[in-house]
């Protein structure tokens, strides 16, 4: 699944990880171990985590290694600017020795963005990429309590701004450790297993997809992709504790993979979910069926691995049908009409995609017009006239005609 034409780049990731049911209560030690020294630590959780009472343990295990913890105002859905300003303001901040995330992707996209506020003069409305300089920040352990956007194992955070979705991404935004306690998400609500659930498939299967994909990559997109695949109807259906567990194991392997990063499925979903308010997992589920038909031509081969691993046939359509009934088995909508989106919205929506979110890595050329005629099929929810057109280039151009 590697591509041999591209230099193996670098693959970045938290230097421990610790797995396992009830391992946050360990979080105090974990701090010693990664060369944290005495102080006061700045706790950044989720809403919902803080309310469940799931932070004593924490606070009790930082108290008797030796650490004060300073509970940061809880972190709601989604992070803007202003969430991670309130956090940097708070009084002693500027002091603390680490910063200890426990929540889903938006607490932990939220403390990375504090911590690195806090030691330098980062810029919350402009994002970020690797070459840009950004001084040390205080270091991270991030304990995810979804399954998951895999946040505790990458370099990236992202952040709501005026316009959509800005993404900072940077090695010293990865975590110093990761705690993955499935018994942090016993009281998951079901449409937050599937929405985060299904946004770690994607993560896997768009980075199988990306031209930047490694050896590496590719081995951490398979095992995540053949442990979700199996994990998230049952955690869906019966989340037990095993269970949740791998799905906390797959996620992290799926944020791996995310060192290829992902590819058009997720800019078509932040355009979707910047117009009609949807979570990241629920648009990231939706788009992807849109993504691999784009992707067909261009990515058989990879697509009909994936569909060997998960339904031991090489079918590329099958692994589509599996994934878009998945989908729509969770309560996912299936359609861009579904979730209120009209059709004389689609120019606009594919000029965002273009030039907002360009992606390089995608294994096809992202052209306006195509993305305009994949986005009348996605309107429709028809993933099967996506898929065909793709195959077959004659009926590409016709659409890309009329359109
Ligand atoms: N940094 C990255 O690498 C990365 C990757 C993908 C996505 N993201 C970002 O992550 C965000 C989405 O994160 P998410 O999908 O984890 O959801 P989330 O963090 O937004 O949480 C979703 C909901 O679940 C609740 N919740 C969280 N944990 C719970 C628990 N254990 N029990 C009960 N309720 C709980 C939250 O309060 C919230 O209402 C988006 O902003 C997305 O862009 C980041």
């Amino acid at each position: 699944m590697s591509n041999p034409a591209v230099p193996v780049r670098p693959f970045v990731g938290p230097g421990r990880v610790l797995a396992g049911p009830g391992t946050s209560s360990k979080i105090g030690a974990e701090l010693e171990l990664v060369g944290v020294g005495p102080g006061q630590v700045l706790l950044v959780a989720d809403a919902a985590v803080a309310d469940l009472g799931l932070l004593a343990p924490i606070v009790k295990s930082l108290a008797s290694a030796g650490f004060d913890a300073l509970l940061a105002p809880p972190v709601a859905a989604e992070p803007t600017r202003q969430v991670v300003e309130t956090l940097v303001s708070m009084e002693d901040a500027a002091n603390v020795t680490a910063v200890v995330s426990v929540g889903g992707g938006s607490a932990i996209d939220a403390a990375k963005l504090a911590a690195a506020s806090l030691t330098g003069d980062l810029d919350l409305d402009a994002g970020l990429t690797p070459a840009q300089p950004l001084a040390p920040c205080p270091p991270l352990i991030a304990v995810p309590t979804t399954a998951g956007t895999g946040a505790e194992a990458t370099a990236v955070a992202m952040l709501w701004g005026k316009a959509g979705k800005v993404m900072f991404v940077h090695p010293r935004l990865v975590p110093r450790a990761a705690v993955l306690d499935s018994t942090l998400l016993r009281a998951l609500p079901k449409p937050v297993i599937s929405g985060a659930g299904l946004d770690a498939l994607t993560h896997a299967i768009e980075s199988l997809l990306s031209t930047f994909r490694t050896p590496l990559t590719a081995a951490a997109g398979l095992g995540a992709l053949g442990t979700l695949a199996t994990a998230l109807p049952s955690a869906y259906e019966n989340p037990s504790e095993a269970v949740m567990n791998e799905m906390l194991v797959g996620a992290f392997q799926a944020g791996l993979a995310l060192n290829a990063s992902v590819v058009l499925g997720h800019s078509l979903a932040y355009v979707i979910a910047g117009r009609a308010r949807l979570s990241h997992g629920v648009s990231c589920a939706m788009a992807l069926p849109y993504c691999l038909a784009h992707a067909r031509t261009s990515s058989e081969s990879q697509i009909e691995d994936m569909a060997e691993l998960v339904l031991g046939e090489r079918d590329a359509t099958a692994l589509v049908r599996w994934f878009s009934d998945l989908a729509a088995a969770m309560a996912i909508p299936r359609s861009l009409s579904d979730v209120g989106i009209a059709a004389a919205d689609l120019p606009q929506l594919a000029e965002e995609v273009v030039t907002r979110y360009p992606r390089p890595n995608h294994p096809a050329p992202i052209v306006q017009g195509d993305i305009e005629a994949l986005l009348e099929h996605f309107l429709a929810g028809d993933w099967e006239a996506a898929w065909e057109t793709a195959a077959d280039p004659s009926a590409a151009a016709a659409t890309e005609r009329v359109a």
